[in-house]
């Protein structure tokens, strides 16, 4: 999938899945976990064919780990300084996510870049969510950048990850508008209802085996 070493994958489920049947779920965080929230809320619901396996956390004590109890699904802590270089936390935290049998893992506010070690583990099978209309403001504080930018229309965007910061095909993106009133926590909580409307419809549309990428184009298949 990188722009480097070509697509791991087409946006399809694997073979072993048959259609319908709920997605293996893994999730990367680092802190107040509203998306993970948003998602596992619609997998109760019932919109969202998934079963939650795995949180996996760089940080201790963050809000997220409490999320994920909460909603009983198990939680653990594996830190970077743990391990002597990148590949192999990564290959830890992948290896984690692969005994629980996860297919696919959201990034939902996890600080860190994964590297071609995570994503070959899973098979590119790895989405993140942007709060900017990418590729605007990619990095740290994007409601920040937007704000002074001045654009009137700002947002948020799921993508598969590649290698590159916020770069991956883009599965969904959600506008909101800019207000002449605003602070950038006034901007981000506008654009953080939309993610958590969003990143749960990327993950049904995954799970229901809807998405296909074409070169940076994640196509929609339609309702079967
Ligand atoms: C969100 O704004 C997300 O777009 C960004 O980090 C924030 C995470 O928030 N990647 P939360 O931990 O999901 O509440």
């Amino acid at each position: 999938m990188s722009s480097r070493g070509g697509l791991l994958f087409d946006g399809s489920r694997p073979a072993g899945r048959s259609p319908g049947s709920p997605v293996p779920l893994g999730f990367l965080v680092s802190g107040r976990g509203s998306n993970l929230e948003a998602i596992l809320a619609a997998v109760e619901r019932g919109e969202l064919p998934a079963e939650p396996r795995l949180v996996l956390s760089d940080r201790a004590g963050v809000r997220a780990l409490e999320v994920a109890r909460a909603h009983g699904v198990p939680a653990q802590v594996l830190e970077r300084r743990e391990f002597p270089d990148r590949e192999a936390y990564e290959r830890a935290l992948a290896g984690r996510f692969l005994e629980r049998g996860v297919e696919l893992c959201a990034m939902a506010g996890f600080l860190r870049l994964v590297g071609t070690a995570f994503l070959e583990a899973l098979g590119g099978r790895v989405t993140n969510v942007h709060p900017s209309l990418l590729p605007a403001f990619p990095g740290l504080e994007a409601q920040r950048q937007a704000l002074e930018y001045g654009v009137r229309v700002a947002g948020c965007t799921v993508h598969f990850v590649d290698e590159e910061m916020d770069h991956g095909p883009i599965i969904l993106q959600a506008a909101v508008p800019v207000l002449d009133e605003d602070t950038p926590e006034s901007l981000a909580d506008r654009i953080l209802r939309e993610e958590h409307r969003i990143y749960p419809e990327a993950i049904r549309l995954y799970a229901l085996d809807r998405l296909r990428i074409r070169g940076r184009r994640v196509l929609q298949l339609p309702e079967t």
